[in-house]
């Protein structure tokens, strides 16, 4: 029998376990998939834990994930677009990528292009749909400064190489361990912290355009400070601070289709992306991934292989 990941109550990382599941029939219009590679995100972390369950309950036993890429095993009547054997990047709404075996509706499978990893494939869809909508939100032309803080974490390494391909100018908020990184990709890495703000007026070059913040914690209220419009600040996290201010709060809901991630791996495959890998952890060992990702320092994605 296929295994799965699965939890049957909210709690800490105790209750992640992997299990021996009915191997899934893929109906009209669905495909099965052979997990290679499933990304994971915070936010999985923060539904198991519960504190989304007024807004998005967990059904138990419930699954979990939603990055994937692997090999169609079984397509379902109707499907046209793939066929048995073809390697594919996708994602599910339904909460069960971290699996061997996956129902995934077509129309969220793109082609893997031969030249993307299969860790890079499987890490794609959240981040990159997230990072997207968040540099895109922020609608930035060549020459213009923007500040991305979480800027080498999973949404934040790839948002950073978003605004570097339209030519901003871009501050990337990070630990000292990110920085050679990040200014190897074309940013200018300053640290968080006290005197955040004087170190990002050094060097911003007399204004700063827009902001993206995907950590949180006061960022929104410092993107005002810097006089930045709010037109032109996106938080993919701090929603009170936007409902309070009138910033933007676009995300992966703005940007979850195949079509976007079509281009995202056209751009991975084209060398013009990368997804650094922190990590990749047997599905087996979920627990410890999610140790890992909820420490929040990840550079870039951690992923889990069947
Ligand atoms: N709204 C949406 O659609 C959406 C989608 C995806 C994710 N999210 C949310 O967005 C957040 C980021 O997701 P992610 O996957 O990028 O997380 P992640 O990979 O865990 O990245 C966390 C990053 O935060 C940085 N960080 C830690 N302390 C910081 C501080 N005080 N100031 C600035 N940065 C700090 C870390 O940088 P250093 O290692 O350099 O310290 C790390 O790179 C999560 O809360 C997630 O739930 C929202």
């Amino acid at each position: 029998m296929p295994r799965a990941v699965r939890f049957d109550q909210y709690g800490g990382l105790e209750v992640l376990k992997v299990v021996e599941v009915e191997r899934p029939i893929p109906g009209p219009g669905k495909v099965l998939v052979r997990v290679k590679a499933a990304g994971i995100n915070p936010g999985e972390a923060s539904i198991r834990k519960g504190l989304f369950a007024e807004r998005w309950p967990s059904t138990f036993p419930s699954g979990q994930g939603s990055d994937l890429a692997g090999v169609v095993e079984e397509v379902g009547p109707g499907v046209t677009n793939v066929a048995v054997g073809d390697e594919v990047i996708g994602f599910t709404n339904e909460r069960s990528s971290q699996a061997e075996l996956v129902v995934v509706e077509a129309g969220n499978l793109v082609p893997r292009p031969a030249n993307v990893s299969w860790e890079q494939a499987g890490a794609l869809f959240v981040a990159g749909t997230t990072a997207y909508a968040a540099v895109r939100s922020v609608a930035l032309d060549a020459g213009d400064t923007v500040v991305v803080s979480g800027a080498a974490g999973g949404v934040g390494s790839l948002a950073v190489q978003l605004a570097r391909n339209v030519d901003a100018r871009v501050i990337g908020l990070a630990g000292s361990a990110n920085h050679k990184w990040l200014t190897e990709h074309g940013v200018i890495p300053i640290a968080y912290g006290d005197g955040v703000e004087e170190r990002i007026r050094a060097a911003c070059g007399g204004k700063v355009d827009a902001f993206i913040d995907t950590f949180g914690s006061g960022y929104v209220e410092l993107a005002l400070k810097l006089g930045v419009a709010k037109s032109r600040i996106d938080t993919i996290i701090d929603f009170a601070a936007a409902a309070k201010f009138g910033v933007k709060t676009e995300g992966n809901h703005e940007a979850a289709n195949a079509e976007i991630l079509a281009q995202l791996a056209g751009l991975l495959s084209a060398g013009r992306l990368e997804i650094p890998i922190a990590k990749v952890y047997a599905m087996d060992d979920v627990r410890e991934a999610y140790r890992e990702l909820e420490q929040r320092h990840t550079r870039g994605k951690i992923v889990l292989e069947p």
